[in-house]
């Protein structure tokens, strides 16, 4: 169904690449206006200078409360309101596959940008809404906050902390016609896992290692296929229209059926790993 955002005024954060960018294209397409916000400034303004007139960038940190005070007044001065507030922008920190050797370096700042990030924008957009007749607050999780699993200590712990805060606030807001959902994502095609797992392989390498790691992955889903920005997109297009308008609360699993279990011809990691490396 197109022209399902018809009206609406969005903004996405980390709208600069990856998923961010892919549902930004899509509410676009669905008829919104859209505010793109990233720390990322080069790639944030070409995009949105690409998307033309109906798109706009701000630099925003999100772990800055006063630049997403700033991103909310600029959206409404901007485009006349806000509608829409995709909550997206995240980092995962160093991976270190045993809790012994973490020295938790990246905590303060992984914890700003996932949780209180997620914890500002809500409250910035809500805050406007609250006046204005309500509207849709969307939190990206992910798989990592729901299943546990080592090695990205702090931020599996922030995602879960996004989970929950999503649903207090849930409560809170329906008051004023204010929905509260989240998307708990895995598998999605973009920098984000080559930028944390990637690290320590030469460069000409890293797309045979990641091509590995993608197989390993989708062998430990139901749905054998690359996810993609674009189904993250769909289910923020149903939470951001009105065709969710009696859901709030709720938490969205776009993960292959990760969560439902593993297939019983998973390979184990090291396996996979090992079998990636040049001879
Ligand atoms: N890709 C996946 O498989 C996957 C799985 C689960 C959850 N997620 C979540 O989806 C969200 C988007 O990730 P992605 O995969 O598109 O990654 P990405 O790295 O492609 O995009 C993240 C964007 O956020 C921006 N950003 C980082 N810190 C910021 C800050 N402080 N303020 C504003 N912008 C900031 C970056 O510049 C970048 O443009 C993240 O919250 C991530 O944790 C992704």
């Amino acid at each position: 169904m197109p022209d399902e955002l018809t009206g609406k005024v969005a903004i996405v954060t980390g709208g600069a690449s990856g998923i961010g960018r892919g549902t930004a294209q899509r509410f676009l397409t669905e008829g919104a206006r859209v505010v793109i916000a990233d720390v990322d400034r080069e790639r944030g303004a070409a995009f949105a200078a690409d998307c033309g007139p109906n798109a706009a960038f701000k630099h925003t940190d999100v772990a800055d409360a006063e630049q997403v005070r700033e991103l909310v007044a600029f959206t409404v001065q901007r485009f006349g309101g806000l509608h829409i507030m995709l909550n997206n922008a995240g980092i995962s920190g160093a991976r270190h596959p045993r809790l012994l050797d973490e020295d938790f370096s990246d905590f303060q700042r992984i914890m700003a940008v996932n949780l209180l990030g997620v914890m500002l924008g809500t409250r910035e957009a809500a805050r406007h809404m609250a006046g204005h007749g309500g509207g849709s607050i969307i939190n990206i999780s992910s798989v990592g906050g729901i299943q546990p699993a080592p090695g990205l200590w702090t931020y599996h712990t922030s995602k879960a902390s996004v989970i929950m805060f999503t649903k207090c606030a849930a409560i809170d807001l329906g008051e004023y016609a204010i929905r509260v959902n989240c998307i708990a994502p895995a598998n999605i095609e973009t920098p984000i896992l080559s930028s944390v797992l990637a690290v320590h392989v030469p460069e000409q390498e890293k797309a045979q290692f990641m091509s590995a790691v993608r197989k390993f992955i989708m062998s430990r889903q139901p749905l054998r296929r690359q996810g993609t920005t674009d189904d993250i997109a769909e289910a923020a297009v149903y939470f951001g229209s009105d065709r969710s308008s009696y859901v709030s609360g709720t938490v969205l699993p776009v993960d292959g059926g990760m969560l439902a279990g593993t297939p019983a011809t998973s390979n184990s990691f090291e396996d996979i790993v090992k079998r990636a490396k040049p001879a």
